[in-house]
């Protein structure tokens, strides 16, 4: 079998993890797959930065939606981040070409998910997207094949190692809320704009995922009930630590009476309880449904390896895939038993 050609639009914190994991096992995963894998092209807006890795067999592209339309390649990996363009027009040239779509981008997700995953499928095409949840944790691929036959009732969860990396640091060291962000950022969990991790977008992007791939619903970001950690003072953690508490951001989606309920913000969790226990950038998703019951999954959410990690199983997924095969839906399969939206708060 050829080997997979692969094209990589973004080598920053991520980009460049994967880009150095595939050439560091290109053996194994031929084996896992086999197949090889191979990089054949990429973009980035530094051309010039050491990332530890050679990629000079790699075709260049200063534009990813130059990339998208014209590379040889049968994978377009998005990891340039960003709901707009160039991300969206670049992962719908590269649906429309027919190739094959890797995202870690949540925000694009929440955005145009549902239509891109439709064009997916009239395609013929596989658009995996594990990483955009929870970094390195499988919680797309339990929702999306594990749980098959599950009806489920309730998703939450921590989905954001910048706020839980602050909460924890602030709570363990005392330390003031801007300089734990600012670790956050130099250790490469934060966002491009942090303002989308401490004030929960990002945790609501993720959660819009979630809810969509759990009941079936149309992604709705929007109708999210949103407040974030900015606000949370060493006192506020202190007070819950009195109390037995701690405080985490939690994302939660659950059928309510009056239709899906979904919400983000700041949490007094038991001090004792399982999810309490979750520090730094570590995340976890628990899923609650009706045949298995609850399962919780812990891991880790951000950095380039972690978020690497779950790119790189996605791409595995498409070099194993033959051609042709049914794939399971990737999003959004409206249910119309449900009840629509309800906004909480
Ligand atoms: N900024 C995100 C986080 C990265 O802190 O969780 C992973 O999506």
């Amino acid at each position: 079998t050829d080997a997979l050609k692969i094209g990589i639009a973004g080598l920053g914190t991520v980009g460049a993890s994967l880009a150095k994991i595939l050439a560091e096992r290109d053996n194994m995963l031929a084996i896992a797959c086999g197949r090889a894998i191979r990089v054949t092209a990429v973009t980035a807006r530094d051309k010039t930065r050491d990332r530890g890795v050679d990629l000079s067999n790699a075709q260049w592209f200063d534009n990813p939606i130059e990339m998208a339309k014209s590379a040889d390649i049968d994978v377009f990996v998005e990891l340039m981040g960003g709901a707009g363009d160039p991300a969206h027009a670049a992962v719908e040239a590269a649906l429309t070409r027919g190739l094959h779509v890797v995202t870690a981008n949540k925000a694009l997700l929440a955005a145009h998910g549902v239509k891109l995953a439709a064009l997916a499928e009239e395609k013929g095409s596989i658009l995996n997207f594990e990483a955009a949840v929870a970094g390195g944790i499988p919680v797309i691929k339990a929702l999306r094949e594990s749980l098959t036959g599950n009806t489920v009732s309730r998703v939450y969860g921590i989905m954001n190692g910048t706020c839980n990396y602050i909460l924890t640091r602030m709570e363990k060291e005392g330390l003031s809320f801007a300089d734990c962000l600012k670790d956050a950022q130099r250790l490469g969990y934060a966002e491009a704009d942090p303002t989308f991790d401490i004030e929960g977008n990002d945790t609501a992007h993720k959660l819009s995922i979630l809810t969509s791939l759990a009941f079936g619903t149309e992604i709705a970001a929007d109708d999210i009930y949103l407040e974030g950690i900015s606000n949370i003072s060493i006192e506020d953690i202190r007070a819950a630590a009195d109390l037995r508490y701690k405080i985490k951001l939690l994302g939660v989606a659950q059928k309510t009476d009056s239709g899906i309920e979904q919400r983000v913000h700041p949490t007094m969790v038991p001090r004792d309880s399982v999810i309490a226990q979750v520090d730094s950038v570590t995340n976890a998703v628990a899923i609650e449904s009706d045949v298995l019951g609850e399962l919780l999954m812990v891991g880790p959410g951000a950095g380039g390896n972690a978020t690497a990690s779950a790119v790189m199983g996605d791409i595995a997924d498409i070099a194993k895939a033959r051609p042709g095969a049914q794939v399971a839906p990737a999003l959004g399969r409206p249910a119309k038993s449900l009840a629509p939206y309800t906004r909480a708060g």
